[in-house]
């Protein structure tokens, strides 16, 4: 699908958005494999979440779509059952590394595999810490979907993160749940908590020092009412595309605000952003909110170290904002992001000198030099949502038409998102 994006006047309205991807995958999780019903409200109704949802089902967990939530029947801790065929995560990276947690601890055998992008992504970091924990896993390489994984009876283990990834340290924890004793993971940088605080939610026994997590092998996990609160992450888009746009103000309500999410604001914030909290709530443990977002000059900055980690996610728009801010943005410690979707320095870096923005890009980062304007050009999502979506950010800013290929990878996240852009766009 190609999506038009024309230059926009200003941002203004109010927005509402669907829940958080991260938080949705683990509750979803949990809920299969607690005792009882669970019913989480605002789902996120990206494609990701989905594939998360249609694994647990071919797993053997009867599961309910309702308007506004999902009704997950819990199997109980050791409840899912042999899938009939290979289960299929999309182009979901957290759908294969978390659930591969699970099924290590299942006595059985299981594939997983998905789309042309996730068959490129590194698995080698779940393989390790489930191996030694005792699961029995082959792989492309040794290192690329398809998995095969021969589940069973797993040992504790106290795992250093070679890398600062939430998915891994997610996977590690998740078949931490099958071992008797006490898992133990740490962090090279902090990430997003959701599992932690999920894990407890659902009756898990959590401890949490500093960058050291642990949890205690075979609890009991009780099904729960949740309500996924909005995802910080598509909010980033809209958020930027106000901060971008002279003139703009949006409110955007109910969005997720956990502080290993939420260095996105302190971070905008601190190069000059008029974003402010206007109301404050914990849900299940969660922190969310509304936030009132105007138009504002950046300063612009480095992003390195623990706040590439916190900020990975978002380094596509945040990179957009860098070229239109007065002193740019340099990015650094941010390898990572060359095994995402896609390899977001290249595709982001592509299409920016579509634009006619200046960027130079480095094995782990970008630099983008500031005061730079965008112009209207024929861009690409490489079939990667983040990049689409930042795509129509600076879009907005440019002075005639672009026009998206492969737009309709927004739905990974964020289907709504064209939609909603178009709402509030004067
Ligand atoms: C996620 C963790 C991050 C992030 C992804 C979602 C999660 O991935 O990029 O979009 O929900 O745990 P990594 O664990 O690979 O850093």
């Amino acid at each position: 699908m190609q999506q038009s994006i024309r230059p926009a006047s200003r941002i203004s309205g109010a927005v509402r958005l669907p829940g958080d991807k991260s938080i949705s995958h683990r509750y979803a999780m949990l809920a299969a494999i607690a005792q009882g019903v669970s019913r989480i409200r605002n789902y996120s109704s990206g494609a990701d979440c989905a594939s998360t949802l249609g694994a647990l089902e071919a797993l053997g967990v009867r599961i309910e779509r309702r308007p506004g939530e999902v009704a997950v029947h819990g199997c109980g801790l050791e409840g899912l059952r042999p899938p009939e065929q290979i289960l299929d995560a999309g182009n979901s990276g957290s759908t294969i590394r978390m659930l591969a947690g699970l099924l290590a601890g299942h006595p059985f055998l299981s594939r997983i595999t998905g789309d042309a992008s996730l068959v490129r992504r590194p698995m080698d970091r779940i393989i390790r810490p489930l191996r030694e924990m005792g699961a029995r896993i082959r792989a492309r390489e040794d290192r690329f979907p398809p998995l095969e994984i021969q589940g069973g009876p797993l040992r504790p283990i106290e795992y250093e993160l070679p890398v600062a990834s939430a998915q891994v340290k997610t996977c590690v924890l998740f078949a931490g749940l099958y071992a008797p004793g006490t898992t133990v993971v740490r962090e090279p940088a902090r990430t997003r908590d959701h599992t932690e605080i999920a894990l407890r939610e659902f009756g898990a026994e959590v401890e949490v020092c500093r960058r050291t997590v642990s949890v205690r092998g075979r609890p009991h996990l009780e099904a729960r009412e949740l309500t996924v609160p909005g995802d910080l992450s598509s909010a980033a888009f809209l958020l930027a595309a106000a901060l971008l746009i002279p003139g703009s103000e949006l409110l955007i309500e109910g969005v997720g605000l956990n502080p290993t999410r939420a260095a996105l604001l302190d971070f905008l914030v601190s190069q000059g952003a008029d974003i402010r909290v206007l109301r404050l709530e914990q849900q299940a443990g969660e922190p969310a909110g509304d936030l009132l977002v105007r138009h504002s000059e950046l300063r612009g900055g480095c992003l390195e170290g623990e706040l590439t980690a916190a900020l990975i996610d978002e380094i596509p728009v945040l990179a957009v904002l860098g070229a239109a801010s007065r002193e740019g943005l340099t990015v650094r410690d941010a390898a990572e992001l060359r095994v995402k979707e896609t390899d977001r320095i290249a595709t982001l870096a592509e299409n920016l000198s579509r634009m006619g923005v200046r960027v130079e890009t480095a094995p782990d980062g970008l630099q983008a030099p500031g005061g730079q304007r965008f112009r209207a050009a024929a861009l690409d999502s490489f079939g990667d949502h983040r990049i689409a979506m930042a795509c129509a950010v600076a879009a907005l800013a440019a002075e005639g038409e672009s026009l998206i290929a492969g737009a309709e990878a927004a739905a990974v996240s964020f289907p709504e998102f064209f939609d909603l852009l178009a709402q509030v766009t004067c």
